[in-house]
């Protein structure tokens, strides 16, 4: 079943009445994401589980004296975050920009970076900062885009940063929500209602990860024990499912245990770090029902399921105490792309 997601109250914030009209501005966001289920497998096809979060980065354009595109990354960042993506960073505006068709070579522009998303590893910024280039060049050049060509064109940008992405991360970013996602021809996409929203904590381990490496890893490791891999793939499958059947139970509890049989699926696919072990641990001796790394892995950030604002301050206080950035939001906010 393919379900085409339906268009945002926010929409029309990105869509120009007038077409092929320049404006003197341009603005757009893309929302950070979580995954809570299955990184890294959605890359082979199986079913994964994806929330938008509550932080954005908003792109804004601007006419540039000179020719070509100025980018200004004013985005709050992990450090060495920004250093380190920069190649990837121009690779992807690159690919963004031969997608669109458009052309600076008379008239330069000015892409400033910034929002409430900080810029690390795991939280769907290289999506949210695709997403919202592509809503601030449509509203710029008044192209009056649809969501689910911007999430075209942020996919095209994320192969600068993922390689061989799934197109998970572009598409949380783009819809918002939490979704069920699967690559396949074509891909399927669902939402996932909750009637009451969770709360979440993520940490993050300080540590810049690239994606392309650890994917391009687990496909080696793969390749060399493919009897193993497919007794952990076809587990992946079906916590897939069983989450699925979770969510419609709102079993809290029985997702929060799915999530930490999935981080140990994550840690035998070698994907995880000592880093991202310790806060999972810490997260669960202070409560969560459940606690994964999220994401790419081997750094990034890692995700607990922590239901209340008691829970989940309790989770909050016990990873800030070792020095830890946390961010505090809820899944299952479904309207406005879960921006509360
Ligand atoms: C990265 O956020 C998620 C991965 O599964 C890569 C992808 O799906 O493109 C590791």
């Amino acid at each position: 079943m393919v379900i085409t997601l339906g268009r945002k109250e926010h929409e029309h914030q990105y869509i120009s009445k007038k077409r092929f009209v320049m404006h003197m501005n341009g603005e757009g966001i893309g929302f950070g994401k979580t995954i809570l289920f299955n990184e890294h497998f959605v890359v082979y096809g199986i079913p994964a589980i994806v929330s938008a979060i509550g932080k954005y980065t908003i792109a804004k354009i601007k006419p540039a004296e000179t020719n070509g595109i100025d980018l200004v990354d004013n985005r709050d960042a992990t450090p060495r975050y920004k250093q380190d993506k920069k190649e990837q960073q121009q690779d992807s505006l690159q690919r963004i920009i031969t997608k669109m068709n458009l052309d600076f070579s008379n008239k330069g522009i000015q892409i400033e970076l910034g929002g409430s998303l900080y810029a690390a590893s795991g939280i769907g910024a290289s999506a949210a900062s695709c997403v919202a280039i592509a809503r601030a060049l449509s509203e710029y050049y008044g192209l009056g885009l649809t969501d689910e060509q911007i999430n075209e064109i942020a996919f095209e940008g994320e192969k600068g940063y993922h390689g061989t992405p799934s197109g998970i991360d572009n598409t949380a970013s783009t819809f918002g929500g939490l979704i069920w996602f699967q690559k396949d021809q074509p891909t399927i996409m669902e939402r996932i209602s909750l009637n009451n929203p969770v709360e979440i904590v993520i940490g993050n381990t300080g540590k810049v990860a690239d994606t392309t490496a650890a994917v391009a890893g687990v496909r080696e490791r793969r390749e060399q024990n493919p009897e193993k891999y497919q007794g952990i793939f076809n587990r992946a499958e079906n916590i897939a499912y069983l989450a699925k059947r979770a969510f419609a139970d709102e079993d809290i509890h029985e997702i929060g245990k799915l999530m930490n049989e999935n981080h140990k699926l994550l840690q035998q696919i070698e994907v995880s770090s000592k880093e991202l072990d310790f806060m999972v641990k810490l997260a669960r001796d202070a409560g969560a029902y459940g606690a994964k790394l999220t994401g790419g892995g081997l750094g990034g950030n890692m995700i607990a399921l922590t239901p209340g604002k008691n829970l989940q301050e309790e989770v909050v206080t016990s990873l800030e105490k070792e020095g830890f950035q946390t961010l505090k939001t809820r899944i299952g906010v479904t309207r406005g792309g879960s921006i509360e």
